[in-house]
């Protein structure tokens, strides 16, 4: 969960590191520190709890001036409270190991004890203080570093990724992985070197990377990687080469990434979409899907998987594979699945969705189809060469649609949405459940999207204008049926995690079972009620909500002027196929949450409590 920078070379270490960690910040930031070394062995720590604490007080640490060498992190606390003590770096009882980390040591506690037994001094509540501690302890038994971070990362259990500095060299940086807790990336400088728990951080300084893998431990100076496996063999370090855009960080003319990425889903989707819809004739090329026709014909069943947005694209995602796959489909959270029994075998497909390609609880559940079932398996994900896809061995839709730094998902929803549309076009068309015109016709609707998208952003100020109208609430309602209950979720979780009003979605169906026990003039609901076939049901909701004086922001079919003239809010959408209104209705949902939270004057991008990408359970 953790965000995590090191740097190797000749140039001050602290600048460096405090800018990685500006950049990381979506991963975390309870609290954020730095520990850098000069050429003589003197260690600086300098950590602090809060946001922008760091910054704060890094001009006048002069200590830190002079270090070439430096490990920084921001915290997504988990372990320990939010205290300047708790913050990273964590040090040896001699202080001269210093380490930060990502993951939770799931054993720490016996660790611990037995470590305070043969003398060690911890002042942290932190599990990650073992580590240094263990490190040091190997030290003092006779092994070089390398070797001691190896029994190290051993002895802890769950998944861990460390980076740390040693003071008897001072001209060295080391990494450890172990588990599919984050990751560790090193880059490669001229003359110099970096280390990252992901991308973002090292977009300034250099695209040429290696993913650090399971079980391994990395040595760097400012000339050199050396790498070893968990036996403690030499490694290949050859680095890739990642395309990136340094712009498509940068938030432009937006007051906020959020509404940055909201207003990108046009080029995104046409991103995601460019070179697989193909019509006249229709074709659908998914280059990294290995699958073949019969492999697809063979399926009887689709799984879906992902976690929280991901999750709300996969519900629509099983919508998506019944009626344009003609296969049976369902979705899960991964959290429950992984721990479920599920009965899978090799006719049924697993298709999890992952923005980061690193959630926890997502890569748990594809384990877990690995082993019990060899099922096959495709991943929807953001992120070249990220962990979902070295579990399907590369079998991925990759979305395209450049970083995502808002810790609430908004383009990566849309995409992912596009991204199964697809492959339930492949599905269908191998299956024969789709015949040539009936695929033409499907792909030139989703050709059509990104223009569709377009034009609910181009309605932008008419949701600010609502959302200054609406009560103050301190609960919302999202009400939508059919293909438009995954965006009523979804808007929810976008109202809760930005506004922080609490906002539940439901199938408006299951209003009279119990919500609608919530209905009062001061909680607005927001109901999604286009001309189709579930039409005249969510006017009957409306008007159940409406009969107990309940705001109503109705987003309905452009022209529908009985509907607005019912609700207290109207938000017209141009008349389109069923099966991608979704993408439109999205539109709405996402900015009445971006505008209810920024009206509060809530941090959009830096949300409390949260992380953009979740690698701890
Ligand atoms: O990176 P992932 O797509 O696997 O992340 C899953 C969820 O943590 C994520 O979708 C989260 O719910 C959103 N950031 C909420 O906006």
């Amino acid at each position: 969960m953790c965000g995590i920078i090191g740097y190797v070379g000749q140039q001050a270490a602290g600048p460096i590191l405090l800018e990685g960690l500006q950049r990381l910040q979506y991963r975390g930031y309870d609290s954020s520190g730095i520990a850098v070394l000069d050429h003589d062995g003197a260690l600086a720590v300098l950590k602090r709890a809060g946001q922008g604490a760091l910054a704060d007080a890094f001009p006048s640490a002069e200590s830190i001036a002079a270090g070439r060498v430096g490990i920084g992190h921001t915290r997504w606390a988990t372990h320990g409270g939010v205290t300047d003590r708790n913050a990273h770096p964590h040090s040896s009882t001699a202080g001269d190991v210093v380490v930060v980390h990502n993951g939770i040591v799931e054993n720490y506690r016996a660790l611990r004890d037995q470590l305070i037994e043969d003398g060690a001094e911890f002042v942290s509540e932190t599990d990650t203080e073992v580590i240094p501690q263990l490190i040091a302890h190997h030290l003092r038994q006779g092994s070089d570093f390398p070797t001691a971070l190896r029994a190290t990362m051993a002895t802890i259990e769950g998944g861990n990724s460390v980076v740390a500095l040693h003071a008897s060299d001072p001209q060295r940086l080391y990494a450890a992985r172990k588990g599919n807790a984050g990751g560790i990336v090193i880059g490669f400088g001229e003359g110099e070197m970096f280390l990252a728990s992901d991308m973002p951080a090292l977009i300034p300084h250099t695209n040429r990377v290696r993913y650090l893998a399971n079980g391994e431990t990395a040595r760097l100076s400012s000339a050199a990687v050396e790498i070893w496996d968990s036996d403690g063999n030499a490694a290949p370090t050859e680095p890739e080469s990642i395309p990136l855009d340094p712009v498509a960080v940068a938030k432009g003319p937006y007051k906020h990434f959020m509404l940055k990425e909201i207003w990108e889903q046009p080029r995104a989707l046409s991103d995601t979409i460019r070179g697989r819809a193909r019509v006249d004739p229709g074709q659908v090329v998914l280059e990294d899907v290995p699958l073949s026709d019969d492999d697809l014909r063979r399926l009887r069943r689709v799984l879906i998987i992902g976690m929280g947005t991901s999750m709300h694209a996969g519900m629509l995602g099983r919508a998506y594979i019944e009626r344009l796959g003609g296969l049976p489909a369902d979705f899960d959270n991964s959290s429950e699945f992984r721990y479920r029994e599920p009965l899978l075998g090799p006719e049924t497909l697993v298709v999890s969705i992952s923005q980061s390609g690193e959630t926890i609880d997502t890569l748990g559940a594809m384990h877990h189809v690995k082993e019990a079932w060899n099922a096959p398996q495709i991943t929807v994900c953001n992120v070249p060469g990220a962990a979902t896809t070295r579990i399907t061995d590369g079998s991925a839709i990759y979305l395209r649609c450049g970083p995502e730094i808002g810790v609430a998902s908004t383009k990566t929803f849309t995409a992912s949405m596009a991204a199964l549309y697809l492959l339930a076009c492949r599905i269908g068309v191998a299956r024969g459940h789709l015949q040539p015109a009936d695929l033409d016709d499907a792909l030139g609707t989703l050709l059509a999207v990104p223009s569709l998208v377009d034009r609910m952003l181009q309605q932008s100020d008419r949701y600010e204008e609502i959302a200054s109208q609406l009560p103050e609430a301190s609960n919302l309602l999202y009400l939508g049926r059919g293909l438009h209950y995954p965006i009523a979720m979804e808007g929810a979780l976008k109202c809760k995690e930005i506004s922080y009003i609490h906002a539940e979605g439901y199938p408006a169906g299951e209003m009279k079972h119990g919500p609608i026990a919530l209905i009062d003039r001061h909680t607005p609901t927001i109901a999604i009620a286009l001309r189709d076939a579930l039409y005249g049901k969510m006017c009957s909701n409306i008007q159940q909500v409406k009969a107990r004086d309940g705001v109503v922001v109705a987003i309905g079919t452009e022209g529908d002027e009985e509907l607005a003239a019912q609700v207290d809010h109207f938000i017209p959408v141009p008349a389109t196929g069923e099966l991608v209104a979704p993408f439109a209705t999205a539109v709405p949902a996402q900015l009445l949450a971006y505008y209810l939270a920024t009206l509060r004057g809530a941090d959009v991008d830096q949300p409390r409590n949260l992380a953009k990408t979740v690698t701890v359970e």
